[in-house]
């Protein structure tokens, strides 16, 4: 069974997370331009940004010429409303809707771009057939997500004080792969890592609280983590400090490139 939490659970914590998320999306920004110049060149016609959440990706599609509209899909309802009242390009449009059940025809829309989404979906299996299904054959899907190295230092911390699984859990490489030849051709992951540097711990964790990206798996310690669980954490943390006195954070990310099988 997946550790992720609920669909319904990640569009409580996103949708609580849209007003402030641009403010701290720096990794997110990092990674969305990686995606983009990896494959602006390929884009044309409709595409679809799945789990768009405020519409970065979405708004630099928009831009693309031989792109000629963006269907934005996310699961948090706050997301969508925010690219609503934010982005007034007249050929994006937005819809509520979960990357593992789209209610989108078949074979309708040329590209899928989706930037640090597809971590949060706990059926591999649903998320890719449901992409490659709406896809035309020879479609492109360009994606990035997160591997297990992904905040390394702040599961090796907490695994100094308990158990619990205070840290998402991302899937390997191979099984990313595997799950995607099923759907897809000339299939491609490629790997690369990017560390933050912060001052305090307690930064990190607001962070990741602001991008709705705090635990909420099934193995979390359910609102009992004390202030000293903290501390200890926190002092284990601290033995990570550089030369320069900052703090890692460790993302690790890849980016995939699939062509839809003809169906
Ligand atoms: C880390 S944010 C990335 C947002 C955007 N792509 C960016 O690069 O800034 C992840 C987004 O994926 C959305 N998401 C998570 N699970 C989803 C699902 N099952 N279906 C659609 N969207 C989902 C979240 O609501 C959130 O807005």
């Amino acid at each position: 069974m997946s550790s992720l939490p609920s669909v319904s659970r990640v569009a409580q914590a996103f949708s609580q997370a849209a007003e402030h998320y641009d403010q701290v999306a720096g990794l997110q920004r990092q990674v969305a331009d990686h995606l983009l110049k990896h494959c602006h060149t390929q884009l044309n016609g409709v595409v679809m940004d799945l789990g768009c959440g405020t519409g970065y990706v979405a708004k630099h599609l928009a831009q693309l010429t031989p792109v000629t509209s963006v269907l934005g899909i996310d699961i948090a309802p706050g997301m969508i409303d925010w690219c609503r009242q934010h982005i007034a390009y007249p050929h994006c449009q937005w819809m509520v809707a979960d990357a593992q059940a789209l209610p989108v025809a078949d074979n309708s829309i040329d590209n899928v771009v989706s930037s640090l989404a597809i971590q949060w979906c706990a059926n591999e299996r649903a998320l890719f057939d449901n992409t490659s299904r709406v896809l035309k054959p020879g479609g492109h899907f360009f994606a990035t997500t997160l591997g297990p190295q992904t905040l390394h230092e702040l599961r090796w911390a907490w695994q100094q004080v308990d158990t619990y699984q205070h840290v998402n859990e991302f899937v390997p490489q191979a099984d990313i792969l595997a799950a995607l030849q099923v759907c897809f051709a000339e299939v491609q992951v490629e790997v690369h890592t990017i560390t933050l540097w912060f001052d305090k711990v307690s930064e990190i964790l607001r962070e990741l609280k602001q991008l709705g990206a705090s635990n909420h798996n099934m193995g979390a310690r359910h609102g009992l983590t004390t202030r000293g669980h903290l501390r200890q954490m926190t002092a284990a943390y601290e033995t990570l400090r550089n030369t320069e006195g900052k703090l890692p954070v460790s993302y690790q990310v890849f980016t995939i490139s699939a062509r839809n099988k003809a169906n």
